[in-house]
């Protein structure tokens, strides 16, 4: 009777401390069953910089309704640096409200009400990269008010983290964000500095890759004391990263330059490759007023499902010649997309003899083997069939373009 009394008297005074949380009892692993498939959304970054308000959002959110992108998968919209404010006497943070009158929770309820989910952008650091307060030392404040407004996703930047181990300061967020009790996906925004590939498939959803993306297929920009890549430049730093991989957990080569400014041969070869790669496929340009090209291209729905395939498997350069790189990803059911991606400025003739050129991906355990089994053949971007596989594939590819193939048994 004692004992128990003693043990009840414990457990009483436990309690509290429990309760709050103390780091002590933290669960630093993310939200699983998020990102099953690549996160597909819009970012205000690539297109407008610093210039984000609420307006700008909601017009967006209307246009991915009404342009069909949100029926072609595109869920999240995002927006990038610079739309916070001050944090109060208490610490919390809110936006700037001149850029958002009306608050986040309002602006988070109205992209709701049009199917859509809501992102935001901090920082693990001091300071974001535009200079606004970043989320160090406020971690669990931050996730808290985000989970009250209502947020869906947040990407999490890496400038002014002087001092800090990523692993260790990314994890703080994802406690944090467990702790506010609200399925967020996470985005690692660490640039590939210190690996995510090895530490973040249990903190995060996806995680960049690189640098960042500059608006040119071929070429690398420098900026003094840091570079941003073309999509070429981009395409080639995924080397050996596609067994880190797979549902839940994605490299993420940054966010899509599809519709500004690119020819509309580069924007398709880009759009393709990030589909090879089942990277994130978040769009970065101006919704409401896009081409129809563009459109064309952001809405293809037989690229979209390579992409979004649902065994997850990362596609790989299979073999390169004369500027000529043929790419493949194994797909479920035992299908296949094949792209023959052309680097140069130049059409080039490819040929792919399906018969003489047996693939086995030893990550996904699958095979293409056209002597064992013939595939029909589906050019993808001409949106027609092209045969089965018991023919040699002959085609010209365009200068700076591709031809998508898929392979269905
Ligand atoms: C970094 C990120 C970009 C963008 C900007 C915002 O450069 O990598 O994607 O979020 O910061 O300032």
């Amino acid at each position: 009777m004692k004992n128990l009394l003693f043990l009840l008297l414990g457990l009483a005074t436990a309690a509290p401390a429990l309760a709050q949380g103390n780091n002590y009892a933290q669960n630093y692993h993310k939200y699983e069953g998020l990102a099953l498939t690549p996160p597909m959304g819009w970012n205000s970054w690539n297109k407008f910089a610093c210039n984000v308000d609420e307006k700008l959002i909601r017009e967006v959110a209307d246009a991915m309704v009404a342009s069909g992108m949100r029926d072609a998968g595109y869920t999240y919209v995002n927006i990038d640096d610079c739309w916070h404010g001050e944090r109060d006497a208490q610490g919390f943070i809110h936006p700037d409200s001149k850029r958002f009158p009306s608050g986040m929770k309002a602006l988070a309820d109205y992209i709701h009400s049009q199917g859509l989910k809501f992102g935001v952008y901090s920082d693990a650091g001091s300071q974001t990269c535009g200079g606004r307060p970043g989320s160090r030392g406020y971690e669990f404040q931050d996730a808290q008010m985000y989970a009250s407004w209502g947020v869906d996703y947040l990407k999490y930047d890496w400038c002014n983290t002087e001092g800090l181990k990523a692993e260790g300061a990314y994890k703080t967020m994802t406690a944090a964000l467990r702790q506010a009790g609200r399925p967020i996906v996470f985005s690692i925004c660490e640039w590939g500095t210190d690996k995510p590939w090895d530490w973040g498939q249990t903190v995060g959803h996806l995680w960049r890759t690189t640098g960042d993306i500059y608006n040119c297929f071929d070429c690398i920009e420098d900026h003094g004391t840091w570079k941003s890549f073309g999509v070429l430049a981009i395409l080639d730093k995924q080397e050996g990263l596609r067994q880190y991989a797979g549902p839940g957990h994605w490299n993420d080569p940054d966010m899509l330059e599809v519709g500004n400014g690119m020819p509309e041969n580069e924007d398709r070869a880009h759009f393709t490759m990030w589909s090879m790669l089942a990277a994130p496929l978040i769009t970065g340009n101006d919704i409401r007023t896009m081409s129809p090209q563009t459109q064309a291209i952001l809405t293809n729905k037989e690229v979209v499902a390579i992409n979004q395939d649902k065994l997850g498997v990362q596609g790989f350069r299979h073999s390169a010649k004369d500027s000529v790189e043929t790419w493949l990803k194994p797909l479920n059911g035992g299908n296949w997309a094949v792209t023959f991606l052309n680097r140069s400025r130049r059409p080039q003739p490819v040929t792919f003899d399906w018969k003489a050129t047996p693939i086995v991906d030893s990550l996904s355990k699958t095979e293409l083997n056209a002597t064992k089994t013939t595939y029909k053949v589906r050019n993808v971007w001409a949106k027609k069939d092209a045969g089965t596989t018991k023919k040699a594939f002959q085609a010209t590819v365009p200068a700076h373009d591709v031809i998508m193939l898929v392979l269905r048994k």
